[in-house]
């Protein structure tokens, strides 16, 4: 599969065209920021460590009759993927209470979620991401009533494959952000990256955090924290 030209450079990817029109190469770059991009610094290897985790993730997914991205893998940190056209809302999972909702609702960090929290994001850097509703996203058609059943019924079936394949790893999924697209029939499949940019993991026995609280709070060793997760879920790196 040829890369064509650069589409779009976010932050942390960098999305190309190929020779099939259906489909793009996603490069995950060294560059992690936080704080909305206000701290950004480039992790060694951090690249490559989530391409092949995201790939990994997405392809347990997919076994489970997740409909994702999912083609292959092109390079250490290129994965090809079906191109979507995304809709621009994030859907959060919270399992266990931490980060935003603990200083946003003033709960204690750790506290269980039963049933677990659903919220909704504007990916909207310039705004801060703020948290919308049903009603907004429908009102500004963002996407469809059905559309965003759908996806809270998909991120839900996330939730039951990968709490299971963490806990069971040794690890607690605390919370995490999806992104969805509609593919060139219009079904809602699951697009960017599930990796520890973009989740929250702790370890089991001693909390110790293993995901980009590590980068945000400079707790120190995150790329090879990262690759212990991998490890643990059985991914050579
Ligand atoms: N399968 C896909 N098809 C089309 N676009 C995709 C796909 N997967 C991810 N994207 C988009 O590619 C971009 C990935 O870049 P990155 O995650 O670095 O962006 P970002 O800095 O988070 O910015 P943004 O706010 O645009 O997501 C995102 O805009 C994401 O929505
Ligand atoms: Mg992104």
């Amino acid at each position: 599969m040829q890369k064509r030209e650069e589409l779009y450079r976010g932050k942390a990817k960098t999305v190309y065209t190929t020779d099939d029109s259906n489909k793009l190469i996603l490069h995950f770059r060294n560059d992690t920021s936080a704080f909305d991009g206000e701290k950004i610094e480039q992790l060694e290897r951090k690249g490559e460590v989530n391409n092949k985790f995201n790939h990994f993730i997405m392809t347990k997914l997919e076994d489970a009759g997740i409909a994702t991205q999912v083609e292959s893998l092109v390079s250490d940190t290129e994965s090809l993927v079906k191109k979507l056209d995304m809709i621009p809302v994030e859907c959060v999972v919270r399992n266990v209470a931490a980060g935003s909702l603990v200083r946003r609702l003033g709960v204690e960090e750790g506290k269980e979620l039963t049933p677990p929290l659903f919220e909704f994001f504007l990916k909207n850097d310039a705004l801060h991401d703020p948290m919308v509703n049903d009603y907004h996203i429908i009102s500004f058609g963002w996407a469809t009533a059905d559309q965003i059943e759908k996806m809270k019924a998909l991120t839900f079936e996330v939730n039951s494959v990968l709490k299971r394949l963490f806990d069971d790893a040794g690890m607690i999924l605390v919370d995490y952000k999806l992104e969805f697209g509609l593919d060139d029939a219009g079904n809602i499949v699951l697009g960017d990256e599930f990796t520890p940019d973009g989740c929250r993991l702790w370890d089991k026995a001693t909390r110790k955090k293993m995901d980009k609280d590590r980068f945000r709070q400079g707790l120190g060793s995150v790329v090879e924290t990262y690759i212990e997760v991998a490890e643990r879920l059985g991914l050579k790196l």
